[in-house]
């Protein structure tokens, strides 16, 4: 349980907050390369930790984020032309390039200098792996991107969805391993899975045992159970400062992914994923052939508004679009996609969950290990400490996934090897899962 002191530090994103601001220390992703397609296209409103902004891209290709409001008499610049190197207001005129210089003033007077006084809030921009990001935070020069593998990949599965709700219940739903054998494959028989595979033990046992730890990225649990003679099947996830998951399913060696549970405000969160591609599933993730809930999750047309980004079309209003009929018979939540089953659960908690009212058992002790290392970290910030991983970006560098290993081994030290990124595992084959994509 948490004291709502405690509950408020952890939702609360915007300026000033202690989650906000040791968030602000690190880059975080914002949106999609291909939002922005083309040189001079229109630009796209932003919402971000609480923050009202605008990005487009320039002649040259470059991408700026900017504040929404003109600095002279505050028109929103989604408004403006986007020509020559810049965003030009509509209002009066005034243009600001990406660094948020004013760059045209026609409006004074040819011999006034005020244009060279005047800046809008601009926040430097990368681009990689299909991803924009962005850093908010205080240095001048700001540290290195979070050295996350899938992110530095060239054939790899980048995608968004918008979560209405806080961010941390969002994330939380990331790393409470034990949802998976109820929510996505509650109706998924042992039985009907591959003598010997992953799935025929994992399906046979839906109360494994646990050991979480921090770590220097964050933190990190295996949940473990009996498997054949002498061996325990682990799965291994991963919780990255400030809002990265690592879930478990696949085969721990191979995968590479993560997905950031970007806070757009306290009640918004954008979720952008990015994997290499697995066999299991088609190029848009979607179950393979055969599963029930095998749908992509469907998106509404992008739209402009702040949260009309990545919007599902399947929501609270339609309750999810569940089929109970299918929840009788072919899946455990009657809901079209996995992303759709976790979706549904965590926004129907309410916009931000009221954790005074939670009764958490011993499967929760990932997540509440998560908050406290989220809360110490905002904590420590306010003295002056500098948060984990801001200054190490290639502690980034980690996997997640399964493996099977010898009853009471050291299994920290055993998976080392595993769980590190870039390391080649030739030997190992995404086949021993048993075809079932959540294991
Ligand atoms: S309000 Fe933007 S130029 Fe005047
Ligand atoms: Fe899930």
């Amino acid at each position: 349980m948490l004291t709502r002191e405690d509950n408020e530090m952890l939702t609360q994103v915007g300026p000033g907050t202690p989650m906000g601001e040791l968030m602000r220390e690190y880059w975080m992703p914002f949106g999609l390369s291909n939002e922005l397609p083309e040189a001079d296209c229109p630009p796209v409103r932003v919402m971000l930790l609480c923050e009202e902004l605008v990005a487009f891209r320039d002649s040259n290709g470059k991408v700026g984020l900017i504040d929404n409001n003109c600095p002279h008499r505050r028109a929103s610049l989604f408004f403006g032309r986007n020509e020559e190197q810049g965003l030009r207001c509509v209002y009066h005129g005034w243009k600001f390039d990406t660094t948020g210089s004013c760059v045209d003033m026609p409006s004074e007077p040819a011999e006034s200098n005020f244009k060279d006084k005047v800046k809008i809030k601009a926040y430097p921009v990368e681009e990689r792996g299909g991803i924009m990001w962005t850093y908010m935070g205080p240095r001048a020069n700001p540290p290195g991107l979070p050295e996350l593998p899938s992110n530095m990949m060239e054939d790899v599965v980048v995608s968004a969805y918008m979560r209405p709700c806080n961010w941390m219940q969002a994330l939380e739903g990331d790393i409470d391993t034990v949802h998976t054998l109820y929510l996505h494959l509650g109706l998924t028989q042992y039985e009907d899975t591959p003598v010997g595979s992953w799935a025929w033990w994992h399906l046979q046992n839906r109360a494994p045992h646990y050991a979480a730890v921090d770590t220097d990225f964050g933190t990190m649990y295996g949940a473990y159970r009996p498997a054949m003679e002498g061996m325990n099947y682990w799965r291994f996830a991963n919780f990255l400062m400030p809002f990265y998951a690592m879930t478990p399913p696949g085969v721990l060696g191979l995968e590479d992914k993560f997905r950031a549970w970007v806070p757009m405000d306290d009640t918004h969160t954008l979720a952008i994923s990015s994997n290499t591609r697995s066999p299991l599933f088609g190029p848009n993730g979607e179950r393979p052939k055969g599963q029930w809930a095998s749908g992509a999750t469907e998106l509404r047309p992008q739209g402009t508004g702040f949260f009309d980004r990545f919007v599902c079309v399947a929501d609270m209003d339609n309750d999810f679009q569940i089929d109970r009929d299918a929840q009788k018979t072919k899946s455990f939540a009657g809901l079209k996609s996995i992303f759709l089953e976790d979706q549904a659960v965590t926004v129907s908690m309410d916009p931000i969950v009221d954790r005074e009212k939670e009764r958490l058992g011993t499967s929760d002790q990932m997540i509440i290990r998560t908050r406290r290392r989220l809360l110490r970290a905002a904590r420590s910030l306010q003295e002056g400490e500098t948060p984990p991983g801001v200054d190490n970006p290639e502690v980034y560098a980690v996997r997640s996934g399964g493996t099977m290993l010898p009853i009471g081994c050291d299994w920290y030290e055993e998976t080392k090897n595993f769980r590190a990124g870039w390391v080649e595992h030739p030997e190992l084959d995404r086949a021993i899962i048993g075809g079932v994509p959540a294991v």
